[in-house]
């Protein structure tokens, strides 16, 4: 008997199972399209190109006083871990020589006895390092999400930087002093706009703040009677606040505290 009815049976199966496959979304043929965001590859050189001021060629030596830091820096390590020094080594390098050249690495790689690619490879990962010449004053504003929702956004004082200077994220002032590059947080959105000079943060910017600020900064290296005159904004908030209190005061919490709940009177 189960002979018998075993073809009808596999033929209901198969029916039902070809039923249920077509029923199914996923195999509902479709086209879909797929939007994805255009590629946008870093404007920043991986590779090190020679230049004719970035090339092993041009010495460099650290500093009297600089050797006095870099030997307290080496000494926090034990002797043969003192490769673990090369990322502070190649900050010190970068303030004196004003970026991380190839001679800096090659220095701090000879120092730290280490081979100079990984040196080169610390050095080409963290975007900290300059490894080519910036401006005296490195401005670096935060375009990322808080920076562009919080107070008057980041758009319109990124608008307001190339304005002023007259150039384009990336690009360094004719004089040198100045270069503009776009960059993600820095760790104070609660004070959004902000910008990064060299080590320092300006907060809670608007457009006016932030020329009147480049223009200071300028005016503060240029000839010596404007510069004696001009009184550069201290860094932090721009706004008045002292640092990143709320600007119209208490919002809760408003009331005095009723004290400690006693939910059984007998404990
Ligand atoms: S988003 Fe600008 S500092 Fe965090």
């Amino acid at each position: 008997m189960s002979s018998k009815l075993s073809p009808l049976l596999c033929l209901r199966t198969a029916v039902r199972s070809a039923a249920r496959t077509a029923q199914r979304p996923q195999f509902i043929q479709q086209t879909r399209a797929i939007s994805a965001t255009t590629r946008r590859p870093s404007d920043a050189l991986m590779v090190h190109r020679n230049t004719p001021d970035n090339n092993p060629d041009i010495p460099f030596k650290f500093t009297k006083e600089n050797e006095a830091i870099m030997a307290e820096i080496i000494k926090r390590y034990p002797p043969q871990y003192k490769k673990a020094a090369v990322m502070p080594l190649l900050d010190l390098g970068q303030r004196q020589h004003g970026f991380t050249s190839i001679s800096v690495m090659n220095e701090v790689a000879r120092i730290l006895e280490m081979p100079p690619m990984r040196v080169y490879e610390v050095a080409s990962f963290y975007t900290m390092y300059n490894r080519t010449p910036v401006g005296k004053f490195f401005v670096q504003a935060c375009t990322t999400t808080p920076c562009q929702l919080g107070g008057c956004g980041s758009d319109v004082i990124v608008k307001a930087i190339s304005e002023h200077l007259g150039i384009k994220q990336g690009q360094t002032t004719p004089d040198g002093l100045f270069t503009f590059i776009e960059v993600e947080c820095l760790g104070a959105c609660v004070n959004a706009p902000m910008i990064q000079i060299n080590d320092d943060y300006y907060e809670d910017l608007t457009p006016e703040t932030v020329k009147t600020l480049l223009t200071a900064l300028k005016d503060s290296v240029s000839d010596v009677g404007k510069a004696e005159k001009t009184k550069v904004p201290a860094p932090g908030p721009m706004s008045g606040r002292q640092t990143c209190e709320n600007l119209n005061g208490l919002t809760n919490l408003t009331s005095e505290p009723w004290g400690p709940e006693v939910t059984r009177k007998d404990l």
